[in-house]
């Protein structure tokens, strides 16, 4: 193996490693656990990483975007596996972005009520974070991520030469999820080598992961910025003008979470503009979509995981991030319609 870092995942009986660096993809037949004899394979046509392995293996292929993360997809993978006749100690290998590991650990918790999988991250957020710690799940017509599972994988490797190939603008997403690292314990990342930021990301998710595996209010500070990062996202699915991906939907949700916490009292216009500089210095836009229909957001929002019948934020505070719940919702659309005109 060549240098990389070692992060792990400590769940006691289901700790495992997250390896970060360059070379790894020679080394994925050591990782796989004892007793599997068949790996499925579950990546994307255009990604083209497809490392050798020992052990005999098939190739499921599912679609891009946001619409493959759907039960539809869950429902061929596992009609898949049953005919390629995998049985519950076998390995599912998810290889991809996000809504491949999202999708293929899905269909892992689900197929025979819960196989191994294993994630090579070829993107930059899902290598900072969605590969690590274990939330599955797919999208409904009613909102983002709403079915899924918590079920950890065995290992997670981010290959780095993996992000050679990724567009720029996907490149920008992973810096969207990075962005609210900062507010999360990890200031002044940017200054440091890739691989060392990803690392330091992917510590700091593991020991969110380790302190509130199923996400009680802990775990939940991961979401800064996505109460309304997941709005927009779910207005995009029927608005063609809002043409935005999850990570730059969460840089956007960042600044506004900075913009409510400063209505609220929590913090001042310096902090203010501290959320602005560290999104902006990766790049990232920090604007609303122009003519976004704000009521469709507020409505949205309502039906966040995070929410239970009123609206509900991590927002900033002299304590660091926290969970704020029962956010009066004319103060929300206050601060969206005065976010709006910046636009
Ligand atoms: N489970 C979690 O904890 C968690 C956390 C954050 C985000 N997510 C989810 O992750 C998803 C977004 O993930 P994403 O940003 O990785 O998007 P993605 O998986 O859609 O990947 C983006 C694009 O890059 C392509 N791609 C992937 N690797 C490539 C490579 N090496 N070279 C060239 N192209 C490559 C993909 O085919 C796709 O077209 C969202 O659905 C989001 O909800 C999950």
């Amino acid at each position: 193996m060549s240098t990389y870092d070692e992060i792990i995942v400590d769940l006691a009986d289901r700790r495992y490693p997250v390896y970060v660096g360059e070379g790894l993809l020679g080394s994925i037949d050591s990782m796989i656990p004892d007793g599997v004899s068949k790996i499925a394979i579950v990546t994307q046509e255009d990604i083209g990483i497809l490392p050798e392995l020992r052990l005999p293996s098939q190739i499921f292929y599912i679609g891009d975007g946001e619409q493959a993360k759907s039960l539809s997809t869950i429902g061929q993978l596992c009609s898949g596996f049953a005919k390629m006749g995998i049985n519950r100690r076998d390995l599912v290998l998810a290889i991809g972005g996000g809504v491949v590991s999202d999708t293929a650990g899905f269909a892992a918790a689900s197929f025979h009520r819960g196989m191994r999988y294993g994630i090579i991250a070829t993107t930059l957020l899902a290598q900072v974070d969605a590969a690590i710690g274990g939330k599955t799940g797919v999208n409904i017509p009613e909102g983002k991520n709403l079915v899924g599972a918590f079920w950890q994988p065995s290992f997670v490797v981010c290959e780095l030469s993996a992000l050679s190939t990724l567009p720029e603008r996907e490149r920008k997403c992973g810096f969207g999820e990075m962005a609210k690292y900062a507010f999360l314990g990890a200031e002044g990342l940017d200054r440091l080598p890739l691989r060392s930021q990803i690392s330091a990301c992917a510590k700091i998710k593991a020991s969110f992961v380790e302190e509130d595996e199923r996400e009680g209010d802990k775990r939940a500070l991961l979401n800064y910025g996505h109460t309304l990062a997941h709005a927009i996202e779910a207005v995009g699915f029927s608005d063609p003008r809002v043409n935005l991906k999850h990570g730059e939907a969460v840089a956007i949700g960042v600044i506004f979470a900075a913009l409510l916490a400063q209505k609220l009292g929590r913090i001042d216009q310096a902090r203010v503009d501290y959320h602005r500089r560290v999104v902006s210095s990766y790049g990232l836009r920090t604007e609303l979509p122009a003519g976004i229909d704000l009521e469709r957001l507020i409505a949205a929002m309502f039906k966040d995981k995070k929410s239970f019948g009123t609206l509900t934020f991590i927002l900033d505070g002299s304590s660091g991030v926290e969970v704020v719940r029962d956010v009066d919702a004319s103060l929300v659309r206050a601060v969206l319609t005065e976010f709006a005109t910046q636009a």
